[in-house]
């Protein structure tokens, strides 16, 4: 009897830390913290539960582009929460982007936020699941929380018209920022043509969540310049059609196409390929990614 009693403590002792560690583990997802960033600085770690105590629960209707249908949320106003975090200061600021759960990271301009009316949902509220079925993206299931900012978008159909590139889900970062400090390595030269530089603003509304140009970017999908630019190796014509429509290349893509209504679209594509052309003379001299654009002098 008496060698026996330390195996059942043991296992009462394993049982215990198993138990323990699986609240644990439950009460940090259940936790959904959210971090805020100011110029590379945490500033704030909050728990999403925790936004009820100084916001105002909202509902809000709007045109699901993800859906293709009208869905019911309840939302906190992108602007108040803003203010809340970064104080009036945001406004003034240039970019905000957002860190997504499944790494995809898009940069949003303020000025955006200012002109059409953002908000944050945290919950359904038309009985449905928190949760979305992507027909953008192989109808794949997607849970939408902590955070997923939509637009009242309702009455725009400019805002309907750029489909999902600007609503991320899964939102777990969110971080005020100037974009040159950020993401350095991705400028075109400066004396570049007037079409590669719209170019270059496509390519940050369109792909620029999903890939990284010389290392810099989200991880969500593979790096397009470095160390060989895909306009070096996709011949022009498929490129084209690879941004046109990814699964007329490869079934099952995970890419998004780019959004179908945006005015001027063809025009479009050529000017993200300008863009990605230019880019390929400026690439990271080594491994290390030091960077040095070619039309800059050492010192700069
Ligand atoms: C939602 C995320 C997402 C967005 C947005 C996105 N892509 Fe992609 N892209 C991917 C993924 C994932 C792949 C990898 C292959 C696949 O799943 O199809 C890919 C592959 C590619 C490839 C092929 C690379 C290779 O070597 O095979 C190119 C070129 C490309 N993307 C360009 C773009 C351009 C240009 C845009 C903007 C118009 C864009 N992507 C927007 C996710 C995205």
């Amino acid at each position: 009897m008496n060698d026996q009693w330390p195996i059942s403590f043991l296992t009462s002792v394993i049982l215990l830390l198993i138990l323990v560690s699986s609240s644990f583990a439950q009460t940090t997802i259940s936790q959904n913290l959210i971090e805020f960033k100011h110029k590379d600085k945490i500033i704030r770690n909050l728990p999403l539960a925790e936004l009820e105590r100084y916001l105002t629960k909202q509902t809000l209707k709007i045109f699901e582009v993800h859906e293709k249908k009208e869905r019911t949320y309840q939302v906190y106003s992108a602007t108040a929460l803003f203010d809340f975090i970064f104080g009036s200061d945001w406004r003034a600021a240039e970019e905000i982007v957002f860190i997504c759960e499944d790494q995809f990271q898009p940069s949003i301009p303020v000025t955006k936020f200012l002109q059409y009316n953002a908000y944050f949902a945290f919950a359904s509220a038309d009985n449905h699941p928190f949760t979305l079925k992507n027909l953008l993206q192989n109808n794949e299931e997607v849970h939408l929380g902590p955070l997923y900012l939509v637009w009242d978008n309702l009455s725009s159909k400019e805002l309907q018209y750029e489909g999902a590139v600007d609503m991320p889900y899964q939102i777990i970062g969110i971080e005020l920022t100037t974009f040159s400090a950020r993401f350095p390595a991705i400028f075109p030269p400066n004396d570049t043509s007037a079409e590669v530089q719209r170019g270059f603003l496509h390519f940050r509304k369109h792909c620029f969540a999903c890939h990284t140009i010389n290392g810099q970017g989200s991880g969500k999908a593979t790096e397009l310049n470095y160390p060989i630019s895909v306009t070096e190796y996709i011949q022009p014509t498929y490129l084209k059609l690879w941004i046109d429509n990814p699964t007329a290349i490869r079934l099952n893509s995970k890419m998004l196409p780019l959004a179908a209504d945006i005015p001027d679209r063809d025009q479009v594509i050529d000017e993200i390929i300008a863009y990605l052309t230019a880019m390929s003379r400026v690439k990271p001299q080594s491994k290390t990614m030091h960077i040095q654009h070619n039309n800059q002098s050492d010192d700069n």
